[in-house]
């Protein structure tokens, strides 16, 4: 006769265990109170600060994630702080839910005694202007040989005017990633309107990231005043009018033009003379770029123009257009990789940032007072522009370090 089989005797304690998973599973939701230490500051900008911390969990599990803290300082009131953080806890969320390699990850948005922050992905690498400053430049200068300097010089990056000057190649490969990045927004009828190179993070692995959607809004419900930087705002934006998806694409085409010249054509010019060079830049452009050599000038240029032109409705029709349509930055690198003159972008950036690292971030260490890895000054911050106020911009915007 078959003896019934008998279940295994679970211990008392293990049980109890067991009674929690059940309840917990039962309940259909779960709390728990976590802290985040702070481990050092990413960056500083006109909205608050970004810092590195680390999300523990259980036992051993701990990763590392940015936190960047909003700063109630540019507001008069609570409740114009409280209006602007729940109208960006609405565009982080709708940033959260899309998935693009191109896009920084959000994951939450936090309240803590009435100071509001998001937390996302740490990015692992460097912002774009750190990496086009000169004085980085110099630092990856004494770190190689002199063989592998003249490469680079050839090849991926030189010493411009002000900043660094990235290869037409580079460029567009960067300005590619960032396209896609920003049509991924647009097709969710998000505006980023703060696009310029510190809110562009190159990562390690030589892929790029958009970062900093605290600019950003939804199409559907824009917010009473509108915040850029005016450096990189489109002409349009700078008169007051609503930004588009058209007027991220003359940011993004104002940040290729820098990332070529190695210069910063719009830097220290008064309100009326910046719309004045935006508004005539397509006249400048052959001057402002030193490609005379460069086999592939005519086409880059028709790029540039579709991107800044002052018209909106001359430029790339979308984002999507930019990057893979005619005259489009993947055509221009599919026209570089015909002509033998492509090269694996990710994997010179990788190289390049390896290169750099150990020796900037000596640099930095000496640099700063301890906790930031901001070797460079601030960038121009974004500042709000509302059109009944234009003219006091005339009066504040010089060097544009307004807010
Ligand atoms: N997720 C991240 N991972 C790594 N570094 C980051 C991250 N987010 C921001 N940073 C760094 O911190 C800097 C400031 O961040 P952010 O642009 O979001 O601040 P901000 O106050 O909006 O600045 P601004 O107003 O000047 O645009 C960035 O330029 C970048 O160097
Ligand atoms: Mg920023």
């Amino acid at each position: 006769m078959n003896q019934p089989s008998q279940q295994p005797k679970i211990p008392v304690d293990l049980q109890q265990r067991l009674d929690v998973f059940e309840r917990f599973l039962k309940r259909g939701n779960i709390g728990w109170t976590t802290q985040r230490p702070f481990l050092k500051s990413l960056g500083t900008g006109g909205q608050g600060t970004v810092i590195l911390t680390e999300r523990r969990g259980a036992g051993m599990f701990s990763m590392p994630v940015a936190l960047k803290f909003f700063s109630p300082g540019q507001f008069r009131t609570t409740t114009a702080y409280e209006e602007e953080m729940l109208r960006l806890t609405e565009v982080a969320s709708m940033v959260a839910r899309i998935q693009d390699d191109h896009l920084v990850d959000v994951h939450t948005f936090i309240e803590n005694e009435g100071v509001y922050y998001m937390e996302m992905e740490w990015i692992d690498g460097f912002d774009l202007l750190t990496l086009l400053r000169r004085d980085t430049l110099e630092i990856v200068h004494e770190a190689v040989t002199q063989g592998r300097w003249e490469e680079l010089n050839e090849t991926i990056v030189t010493q411009g005017e002000v900043d660094c000057r990235l290869k037409p190649g580079m460029a567009v490969a960067i300005l590619r990633e960032c396209l896609s990045g920003v049509s991924a927004l647009h097709r969710s009828d998000i505006v980023h309107c703060d696009l310029k190179p510190s809110n562009v993070m190159v990562k390690r692995t030589g892929q790029v990231k958009l970062i900093d959607v605290g600019a950003a809004f939804w199409q559907e419900k824009p917010p009473p005043g509108q915040a850029c930087t005016l450096e990189y705002a489109a002409p349009e934006v700078l008169e007051g009018k609503r930004a588009t998806p058209a007027s991220d694409l003359a940011s993004l085409g104002y940040m290729l033009l820098e990332m070529l010249s190695g210069s910063r054509p719009f830097t220290g010019l008064k309100y009326a003379d910046l719309l004045e060079a935006k508004k005539e830049i397509i006249h400048k452009l052959p001057a402002m770029l030193p490609l005379d050599t460069f086999a592939h000038s005519a086409p880059l240029m028709l790029l540039l123009r579709r991107l800044v032109h002052p018209d909106p409705a001359e430029r790339f029709q979308s984002a999507e257009d930019a990057e893979l349509g005619q005259h489009g930055a993947a055509e221009f690198l599919n026209e570089l990789v015909r002509s033998e003159r492509s090269q694996e972008y990710a994997s010179e950036i990788r190289q390049w940032i390896s290169e750099m690292e150990s020796e900037l971030h000596k640099a930095q260490q000496r640099s700063c007072s301890g906790d930031t890895t901001r070797i460079s000054p601030p960038d121009p911050t974004a500042t709000r522009i509302f059109p009944d106020s234009l003219s006091d911009l005339e009066n504040v915007t010089s060097g544009f370090d307004v807010n």
